[in-house]
């Protein structure tokens, strides 16, 4: 896919990953529709595409809620006219243990919120977004690209019941929507990005991270610019589609 004049969806496009590949697919020509709950962060995001040669439009949007999404992706198709591209990027953390107990005495458990606010936005605004997106490709009758990003936690991260669940339906929606969605030209990968520095790993506990960081073999939380290459690589390579792409500096959890 050519990215000059393309139209990318981004949810989670106010900050962090969301942000950083935002610009570097306006820096490519893209013209961006930015998905965000905080509208001071969107601006911010907008703004910085449009220094970086590209142009953005801006939509307040809970992904986790069925009637915004679909208010949204019509906006963007009336808007723009067309979609290429959407990156399922919103994300959020909400770390426990499923039982925590000391000399035997349960102290702590994940409660069924912690469980629920991620299922809602890291899996169902997933499922949500995917399907709209497809749904405007299909209508504007040209080829797409969806891209899911799960995470490395996946592979199943303690602490992260919820994070892990949500990570490893995301990369298994993405064989479905390939196998699906390829006859109407739309092909779907998804990237499970290691650890990454943004606002979200920034919020983790110090000594988590120092724990991480020390375990990567190539001993460097990664960039969120080497994400977004990876992102572009995708759009742009035509045969790629139903599959993971593991951008993680070789961290295995
Ligand atoms: N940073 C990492 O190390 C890392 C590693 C693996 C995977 N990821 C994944 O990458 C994605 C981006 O992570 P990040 O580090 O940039 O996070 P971040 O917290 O810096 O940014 C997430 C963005 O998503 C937005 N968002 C949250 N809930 C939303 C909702 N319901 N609707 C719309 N927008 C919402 C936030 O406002 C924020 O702008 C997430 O899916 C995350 O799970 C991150």
């Amino acid at each position: 896919m050519k990215l000059q004049d393309s139209v990318i969806a981004i949810t989670g496009g106010g900050q962090g990953l969301g942000r950083a590949m935002a610009e570097y697919l306006a820096a490519k020509g893209a013209r961006l529709a930015l998905i965000d709950l905080i509208p001071e962060k969107l601006d911010e995001a907008a703004a910085a595409c449009d220094k970086a040669g590209g142009s953005a439009k801006t939509y307040i949007c809970n992904v986790a809620r069925e009637e915004d999404v679909e208010k949204t992706f019509e906006a963007i198709a009336k808007d723009f006219g067309q979609l290429d591209g959407l990156v399922n990027n919103a994300g959020i953390l909400r770390d426990g243990l499923l039982v925590k107990a000391k000399e035997g005495q349960v102290e702590k458990r994940m409660e069924l919120s912690q469980w629920q606010a991620v299922i809602d936005v890291n899996l169902t605004g997933v499922f949500l977004c995917g399907r709209e997106a497809a749904t405007q490709m299909i209508r504007n009758g040209n080829q797409g690209v969806i891209i899911n990003i799960a995470s490395i936690a996946r592979a199943g991260n303690m602490g992260q019941s919820n994070y892990s669940a949500a990570k490893a339906g995301v990369s298994a929606l993405v064989p479905v929507w390939a196998k699906e969605l390829a006859r109407y030209g739309i092909r779907c990968m998804g990237i499970a990005p290691g650890f990454i520095e943004t606002e979200m790993t920034a919020s983790m506990k110090p000594e988590a991270l120092e724990r991480m960081s020390a375990s990567i073999p190539l001993k460097r939380m990664g960039k969120p610019e080497e994400i977004a290459s990876a992102a572009v690589f995708i759009f742009e390579n035509d045969y790629m589609s139903g599959r993971m792409l593991e951008v993680d500096g070789a961290l295995r959890l």
